[in-house]
């Protein structure tokens, strides 16, 4: 069996068994072909489909013929598949490691696997425009595993960042991420409910919160089941966390300051929650209803509308 062929036989493994995608990938064949890459340590863009030289040199490399896996790999590779597929389980909780934007984090149960839209947005520079030389000063709240933060730190060399999240636990990992990257000098973590536990005012907060509402959590598959539920649960219509965000974050906000806030699918509770919010929505890969940015200004008018 060459490796196309236990890719594919892995996909079709992973189809029948009707596993749920969202974690990185949103189809079989790349959820099979992270899984075969990763087990037999093959780069993840490894071009299995490519015989130049580079290619088979990067295999041979690695002590594996491409063109016939070996029965020891195949049966590795199908044990990784049938351990996705009978814990439901994520497969970066199997894996240990996700991937955004082209970077590396770790990652575990103890926080959510990392997938926002934000971090295109900061690939992107999508909201330079609303920033200034001086916005040195960015906040990561809802930190989770610390990949915003430290995306952010990478963006902006002269940024410095607090990462802030209610769960120990979830810091536990950013901080693995944190120091994987060399970033402690830049990044600060600290466990805050929301900004209770800070001091400071910021002049960018990016923030992907808890938002997905009692409807949706009940319909949610094994697989987001598998993540903290505090990472998920936003109340009723999903906008407990931000409800109360929007009521103290202007105070923590420097002239000029900005929040990106992801939201989801959520735009229709969101607009219905805040009736009177001037939001520009930010396009991203999966359109234009799931990351917004509101300025001060904004968030003080629908304080004195409430
Ligand atoms: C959707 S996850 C986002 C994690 C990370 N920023 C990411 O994008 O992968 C939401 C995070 O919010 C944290 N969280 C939930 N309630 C919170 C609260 N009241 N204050 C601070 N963090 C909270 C959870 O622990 C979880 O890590």
């Amino acid at each position: 069996m060459d490796l196309q062929e236990l890719i594919h036989t892995s996909a079709n493994r992973l189809d029948e068994a009707k596993v749920a995608f969202g974690h990185g990938t949103l189809n079989a064949q790349d959820e099979a072909a992270w899984l075969v890459l990763w087990q037999l340590k093959l780069p993840l863009d490894f071009d299995f489909t490519d015989d130049s030289l580079r290619t088979q040199e990067q295999a041979t490399a690695l002590n594996l013929n491409v063109a016939d896996i070996s029965a020891a790999h195949i049966q590795s590779c199908q044990s990784l598949i049938e351990q996705r597929i009978q814990t439901r389980k994520p497969a970066a909780y199997l894996t240990r490691e996700a991937w955004l934007q082209g970077i590396p984090f770790y990652v575990d149960e103890r926080s959510i696997v990392p997938r926002s839209f934000i971090a295109e947005l900061i690939a992107e520079g999508a909201f330079d425009a609303w920033l200034s030389e001086t916005s040195h000063s960015f906040l990561d709240l809802c930190t989770g595993n610390g990949s915003l933060a430290v995306l952010c730190a990478m963006a902006y060399p002269e940024i410095e960042v607090i990462g802030a999240d209610i769960s120990r636990d979830a810091l536990a990992v950013a901080k693995i991420n944190v120091d994987q990257h060399q970033l402690s000098h830049r990044i600060q973590l600290v466990e805050s409910d929301g900004l209770q536990g800070l001091t400071q005012t910021f002049d960018c907060i990016i923030c992907n919160p808890p938002y997905v509402c009692e409807a949706s959590m009940q319909g949610l598959p094994a697989e987001f089941k598998a993540e903290p539920l505090l990472a998920l649960a936003g109340g009723t219509d999903g906008m407990d966390f931000i409800r109360q965000l929007f009521h103290d974050l202007p105070d923590r906000m420097n002239h000029k300051a900005i929040l990106v806030l992801e939201i989801g699918n959520e735009r229709e509770h969101f607009e219905a929650a805040f009736p009177w919010l001037e939001a520009v929505w930010l396009e991203t890969s999966a359109g234009e209803d799931q990351v917004l940015l509101v300025s001060k200004e904004a968030l003080l008018k629908i304080d004195m509308k409430s």
